[in-house]
């Protein structure tokens, strides 16, 4: 757990003080990610680097596990700090190997361990042992380096990680999948990390909760989706942008929205299925299950009002379905290609186990936006499109 209790920088220039953080106060409960967001200058690094005193603070105290740094040692303080800088910082003339080991060596570990820290930490951090090991950092991408940067600031184990744009050098696509590397990682180390990022759709990926800060001042500390639906003022809700809506949705799991669902099957009649259509209120169509419960079609509310016959002999292939753990945002966008107001979910045997529908989704996200008009998601499939 790092606690943060009015802690200041107040930076002595030639044209007067610049007060860089300016009475921050904030909790990170153990095993969570703090995400410190915010445009350049706001303060993030500053804040970061008084926590493993790179930078002394002028005022205010920082607790780690609920015990007072002021008086802790700065070895012993950062040996229990992982820390990823901004710049990645490898040392130019030592290998990857040596680079990760730097903190293993200074704690007086065995070069056997040492280096299989650092193959496994390759392995961790998805770069192949064999052929990273003994290069030195300007044989590697800047990608590449920045990977190096988190296996190194993990070697040591250590509970608490700093991490100040850990991910900033590396493209669109890969930045991606380390994202989803990163998270995997963390639910089995569970460290506390604070990660500094200027990208809104990073912080709402990776982050527990989200500080945002301006001019050295934390102005809201919320969980992703209360800081989307609630922005506290007009600096946060146009920094976390107008399609914050669509950003909510990568956040929502189909099993929040997923709704009871009435079906046909091959062997009833159209007129039955027309019935139920009206009966549930089914605005187009009803969906056609076989005898193991799992979709296979549907059948239109056209047909089944000006055709005679069985659904089995009358439907329309399925366009797509969904899981339970799959986001609304994958939902959306399904719906979006697809044209359709609703999709079945289906679990990881294809049997049903309920609908999502454009409308039980609108509700969801209106039902949190108290002080907002509901979105809707015709609005929201407009911004994906767009
Ligand atoms: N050593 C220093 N001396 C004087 N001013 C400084 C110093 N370091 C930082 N500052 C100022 O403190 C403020 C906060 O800087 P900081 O590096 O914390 O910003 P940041 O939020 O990390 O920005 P970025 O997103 O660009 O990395 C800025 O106005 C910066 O100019
Ligand atoms: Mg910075």
């Amino acid at each position: 757990m790092i606690r943060i209790d009015n802690l200041t920088k107040i930076f002595e220039t030639p044209n007067g003080p610049v007060t860089a953080a300016d009475h921050i106060n904030m909790e990170v409960p153990e095993g969570e990610i703090c995400v410190l967001l915010g445009p350049s200058g706001c303060g993030k690094t500053t804040t970061l680097k008084m926590i493993n005193r790179i930078i002394p603070s002028t005022s205010g105290k920082i607790f780690i596990n609920g015990e007072d740094t002021t008086g802790m040692n700065t070895v012993e303080l950062r040996r229990n700090i992982g820390y990823v800088i901004q710049q990645i910082g490898l040392f130019p003339n030592m290998t990857i190997e040596e680079n990760i080991a730097i903190v293993p060596k200074l704690l007086g570990w065995d070069a056997n361990r040492y280096k299989a820290r650092a193959k496994e930490l390759l392995e961790l951090v998805a770069l192949d042992p064999s052929i990273f090991l003994k290069r030195y950092p300007r044989e590697l991408s800047g990608g590449q380096q920045q990977r190096i940067g988190v296996a190194r600031a993990l070697a040591a184990d250590p509970p608490v990680m700093l991490m100040d744009e850990p991910f900033g050098a590396i493209d669109p696509i890969n930045r991606e999948v380390i994202q989803d590397e990163f998270l995997k990682m963390q639910q089995e180390l569970r460290k506390t990390i604070m990660f500094v990022s200027h990208d809104i759709d990073e912080a709402v990926k990776m982050a527990d909760r989200i500080a945002i800060f301006r001019g050295g001042r934390l102005v809201q500390y919320d969980t992703p989706d209360d800081l989307l639906a609630h922005p506290v003022d007009d600096f946060v809700e146009s920094f976390v942008g107008d399609d914050r809506a669509l950003k909510r949705l990568r956040l929502v799991q189909v099993s929040q929205v997923m709704e009871p669902v009435t079906t046909v099957s091959p062997g009833d009649s159209l007129k039955v299925a027309l019935e139920r259509i009206e009966q549930q209120g089914y605005s187009h169509a009803i969906l056609m299950v076989n005898e193991r419960n799992q979709p296979i079609g549907y059948v239109s509310r056209s047909v089944a009002q000006t055709t005679n016959g069985l659904c089995g002999e009358h439907y329309f292939g399925l366009k797509a379905d969904t899981r339970p753990e799959d986001d609304l945002r994958k939902v959306a966008s399904l719906m979006f290609n697809h044209d359709t107001t609703w999709l079945p979910c289906t679990d990881e045997h294809g049997v049903l186990v309920g609908q999502v529908t454009q409308r039980g989704i609108t509700h969801y996200l209106g039902a949190t936006y108290h002080r907002d008009a509901p979105v809707s998601l015709a609005q929201t499939l407009q911004q994906i499109s767009a």
